[in-house]
Order: structure tokens, then sequence, then C-alpha cells
């Protein structure tokens, strides 16, 4: 190694010592008879001067361009009172160059290498490397490692032991598509990538090994968004002869310690919330506590009224009819309300009814809305009076289907809180608890709300009798209306899991073909077992108060699966696809 420092450490306390330093050319500026080159490396960059004492390699320094690779010896010194730059880690000083060495020249980027980058997603993305010198990247990968780090240490000074689960294996249910791999060797058969290691972890605890973890490429052909990767990594964890609180404590610790330890934030005790009560009040499963503003349940109100928008859910069992006060919000133009009409409606709303509160002193005269005439005095006071409004106030409404009206008006609550920049703090982590063990399709039927191999809080009886309304032993972490991990106790009893995949309309044969071996596994002796599985990408995302997952994994995907850098996926030799037994249907026009 011929470097002696990284060019981002160098400090006053190195001056008049001779240094090696590599790297590459960040900018290069031409003052006759001097030029300054800004030398990067993953640690920062540092200044370099040549002037025309330098003979040869005065005029190397010369020939250098943006991004060529060199190496250069030299010696530091203090910069002049007039040029010392306080805004830079090695701003105090210079390294006056003494050898220059070209190891590499390098084309135009295809883009300026700024912090603030101008160039499109898709750019970035090709070209991801270059990307990636950008000092932004660097930090953001940088701390990754760091708190991967940590959170290692942490866990195995709790002793989990890590340990490996396979990639090639069979359709683990977390409900996404499964990516997967053909067998050359079983012809017509397939390996399936996991979406998690639920199972694997499962057999460990089964297997005897009590604590293991695992920081773990999980796979899920899904619909991608801002926090969805198809290939994501999971801080995974199970432990055995545990309860919620366990793993909950375990985990709360480990998140408020890389806060504590990383950020300088300081978390007090999460708050839990049921998950009814985050949907009564929050719209959501994922609440964002930071934004101050609560969904209130009109629905009693407006039942004998015959306004046939709002009459109609009211008296509807399925169907949710809430109201949102924004204080403040009587400011919000009519072209806003209908940004946020159209923002609600792709979650489903047919509508955005408000009122304003102009002057509560004069009654139904001080309220401005298109919906009052319809609604009536008394109903409109009425609502005006629970949700206790005061002038200058807005209220929207929401009326339908009680999962829409969650999800728009939950939605419409973080949207209006952004946009007014409503929040209370800069940090809101969160456990959620008391899931439904189901939820049901359109079509009629259950599916698990996490997955099947989470425990229900009541007996086989009872999950028979009522299996629609039975909770589970699970458990999410949020943090600022971010899901960054779920979990629960899992089904050790071979009985109960078989009637959960019965609720679940899996029948005896599939049942045996599927999970035969994790209903066998529970007959050998099953330990009481539980865990929980974080979101790497989101955890780091939100710590670096990036916009994506994109942001913080080297090398992620676009929104349309494919990885713009090696581009894949790509088409394979008709030899192979022979190898695999596989033959290409023609493309459907
Ligand atoms: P779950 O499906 O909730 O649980 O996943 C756990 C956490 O993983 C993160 N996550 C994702 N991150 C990026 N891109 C994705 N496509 C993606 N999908 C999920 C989220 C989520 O909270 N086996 C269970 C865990 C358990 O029960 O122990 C599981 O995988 O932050
Ligand atoms: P309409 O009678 O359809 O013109 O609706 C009158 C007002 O009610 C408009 O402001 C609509 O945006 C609003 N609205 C319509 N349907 C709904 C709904 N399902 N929930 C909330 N507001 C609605």
């Amino acid at each position: 190694m011929d470097r002696s420092i990284y060019c981002g450490l160098v400090r006053s306390s190195h001056i008049d010592t001779e240094i090696t330093l590599t790297g590459w050319v960040d900018r290069r500026r031409d003052h006759g008879g001097v030029i300054f080159l800004d030398l990067r490396d993953r640690e920062g960059i540092v200044q370099v001067v040549f002037d025309s004492d330098g003979g040869e390699f005065f005029k190397l320094a010369d020939s250098v361009r943006s991004e060529y690779v060199l190496k250069v010896t030299g010696k530091v010194r203090a910069r002049s009172e007039t040029t010392v730059n306080p805004g830079m880690a090695t701003g105090e000083i210079e390294v006056y160059g003494i050898q220059l060495e070209i190891l590499n020249t390098a084309q135009t980027p295809p883009f300026q290498l700024d912090e603030f980058v101008t160039v499109g997603e898709d750019v970035r993305l090709k070209y991801r490397y270059m990307d990636l010198r950008r000092t932004e990247m660097q930090n953001s990968l940088r701390f990754r490692s760091k708190i991967t780090s940590s959170i290692r240490n942490y866990l195995v000074d709790d002793g989990f032991l890590d340990i490996e689960t396979p990639i090639m294996t069979r359709a683990t249910p977390e409900g996404a598509r499964d990516y997967l791999i053909p067998s050359r060797t079983h012809p017509g058969q397939f390996f399936a990538m996991p979406q998690s290691p639920q199972l694997f972890k499962q057999m460990l605890m089964v297997a005897g090994f009590d604590r293991y973890y695992q920081i773990a490429k999980c796979f899920r052909d899904e619909d991608l968004r801002a926090d969805r990767q198809p290939e994501f990594t999971q801080i995974d964890i199970e432990a055995s002869f545990i309860e919620e609180e366990d793993i909950m404590s375990t985990t709360e610790t480990m998140v408020t310690k890389l806060f504590s330890e990383h950020m300088d934030v300081e978390f007090a005790a999460f708050p839990r919330m049921t998950y009814s009560e985050a949907m009564q009040r929050y719209g959501s499963d994922k609440p964002d506590l930071r934004i101050p503003l609560e969904l209130v349940d009109i629905k009693d109100l407006l039942k004998d009224i015959d306004f046939k928008v709002f009459a109609g859910p009211a008296n509807d069992p399925d169907c949710r009819v809430s109201a949102l006060k924004v204080p403040g919000g009587a400011t919000i133009s009519r072209k806003q309300i209908d940004d946020y009409t159209k923002f609600v409606s792709i979650y489903g709303a047919k509508g955005l009814a408000w009122i304003k509160v102009n002057a509560l002193e004069d009654g139904i005269e001080g309220l401005q809305s298109p919906i009052i005439k319809f609604l009536g005095e008394e109903a409109t006071l009425a609502i005006m009076q629970r949700l206790d409004v005061a002038n200058g106030d807005i209220v929207f409404f929401g009326a339908d289907k009680s999962s829409v009206v969650s999800e728009a008006l939950g939605a419409l609550r973080c949207k209006v809180g952004e946009d007014l920049d409503l929040f209370t703090c800069e940090w809101a982590p969160m456990w959620v608890i008391d899931f439904p063990m189901f939820e049901t399709t359109d079509s009629g039927a259950l599916t698990p709300l996490h997955h099947p191999f989470t425990a229900p809080s009541c007996s086989i009886e009872e999950l028979k009798a009522d299996p629609a309304n039975a909770l589970s032993r699970a458990y999410d972490m949020v943090l600022n209306g971010v899901e960054l991990g779920g979990g629960s106790i899992r089904i050790h009893d071979q009985n109960m899991q078989s009637v959960v995949f019965d609720v679940l309309g899996i029948g005896a044969e599939e049942q045996r073909e599927k999970f035969g071996f994790l209903l066998d596994a529970l007959k050998f002796g099953a330990p009481p077992h539980g865990g929980v599985a974080f979101g790497l990408d989101r955890l780091i995302m939100l710590m670096v108060g990036a916009d994506s997952i994109r942001d913080v994994m080297a090398f992620p995907k676009t929104q349309s699966a494919a990885c713009l850098l090696t581009d894949a996926p790509s088409h394979v030799d008709a030899t192979q696809l022979r190898d695999l037994n596989i033959r290409l249907r023609k493309k459907e026009d």
C-alpha cells in the first residue's frame, strides 16, 4: 500500500510531514502558475497544490482531468489565513505537491458529481459506480456499514448466534409473489427465493439454537415503492422460551442504542397502541405520531339525514364515516382542496367533503362548505361540537367502506401534516400490538394479516368459533409512519398450526405438500418461540433522512425491478433454456 493517509483525514497536526495520497480528481483549477487539485477518496477531499517549481510534475498536474486517479506525494502545510475553508474538514491545510503519478485516466463523467445531482435517477443507476462516488452516497453507505456492525455487536453480546439460511429454497408465504429459480436437475421444478428466512429460523428454534439472528437478503416480487425493493435486507431475529415482552424489549433497546450512539437522539420508552386504536384514530396500522391530527368517527350523527353520500355509509356496518379536523386549515385554497380530492381518490375515495370554520360565533352562517345544505343545521352543528372546532379550522370528511375511509383519510392526515408542517417532534417510534389474525379479502376469504405461523392470542376452540375476530400475538415497530419491523410469537403446536391452515382454506393435502416439514418439526419437540424482522434499508433510510431506500443501497433496482447497471434481467441462450427444460411462450400482444 503506497498511501500513507486518506485524503479526508489530513489535519493541521500533519503540518510539515510528507504524505502520500491516492484518490480521484474532484476538481482541477488553474490559477496561472499554480494548479489546485481537489483530491477525493472515501474519507473526503483535500486540496493539493502544484506550482511551476514542480517542473515535470507541474506539467503532469496540468494534464489531469476530473475523475483521473492519482497518487500524490507532498508536504502538508497550513493554508494562509485568507484561504482557510472552515466548511471543509481539511480546510485548514493543503498539500504541497512534490510527486505525481497518474494511475489512470477517466473519460468525462456522464454527470457532474455535485452534491445536488440534477440528472435523472436512471442515469445515476446506469453509472452507479460514479453515483456512489458522491459524498452523499459515500456517507450513507459508510453509515450503513457502521449500523450493521453495531447491530451485530449488540445481538452477539446478547447471546444471538449468526446462522445463514438458504437462498435456494421453497416458497415462504409472506404475501408477495416469489422469485423462482428453475432446476436443471429436476426438470420442470423450481426453487423459490426466500421472501424471508421465516421457516428456517423456526426450524433453528426446533433444533435448539435458542437465539438466532441474521442480516438476511429477502426477495419479493411485488409492486415497488420508495420503501420497497424486490431484493432487500432484514435484521432477522428469533428466540425460544420467550414472550412478546422479551422480543420487544430486546429490539427496542437495540434501536434506542443505535439512535443514541449514532445520531445523538434519545428515545423514551416506545408507546404501544392496539391495532384497532391505531386504525380508529389514525386510519393506519403504522401511524405517524409526529402529526397531531386524528380521525373522529361521526357515523352516529348522520344516520337520519337525507344526504345519501353520508347516510348510506352511516347505516352500513361495513362502512365508516369520519372527520379530520385540521386546525388553521381554513387557509387551504380551493385549488389545494381539489388536489387533496384527487389525492384521496388514489385510495378509492369518491370525494372529499369539507367545512371551513370562519366565524363560529355566527353559528351555521359562519361555516363555509358545499355540503352544509345537504347535511342540515342540526347534524352540521353536532359534528362541529364533537370536533371541538375553532375559527380558522377546516374539517375533511370521508364516507365509504371502512378500509377506504381509513386509508384515504389516514393518508390525507399525513399529507396535510407534511404540507402545513404540523410535526410536533422529529422522531416518533412506537409499537402496534393486538393485530387481528386475519383480514377478509374482497372474495370473502380470510388471509393472514402477518403470516400463517403467527400464534393467536386465543385457544383452538375460540379460533375455530370466530376466526375473523381473533387477535394475534404479533407486534410491529413503527417509526415516523414507516413500518420498521414486524414479528410475533409463533405457533409451536402442530394442531393449532393445522387449524390455522384450515381457517385459511389450505386443505389437508396442500398442508402436507407445502408445509409437511413444518408440521412434522412441530411434532418433534418444538419449543415455544417467537421473533421479529426489521427492514435494515428502511432503518438506514430514516436515520440518514433519505427519501427512498434506493439511496441507502449500493445497487438498487428500478421501479420496474431492473438493474440498469448490469442490464438485468436479460435474455439467456437457447442452450441454457434447453438445459433447464424451459421453452418460452410466444410473446402475447
Ligand atoms: P415482514 O414481511 O413484515 O415480516 O418484513 C419485515 C420487515 O422487512 C421490511 N420489508 C421490506 N423492506 C424493503 N423492501 C421490501 N419489499 C420489504 N418488505 C418488507 C419492512 C418489514 O417491517 N418473517 C417476518 C418477520 C417475522 O415474523 O419475524 C417478515 O418477513 O421493514
Ligand atoms: P356530490 O353530491 O357527489 O357532488 O358530493 C358533494 C360533496 O361531497 C363534494 O364535496 C364531494 O367531494 C363530497 N363527497 C362525495 N362523496 C364522498 C365520500 N364518499 N366521502 C366524502 N366526501 C364525499
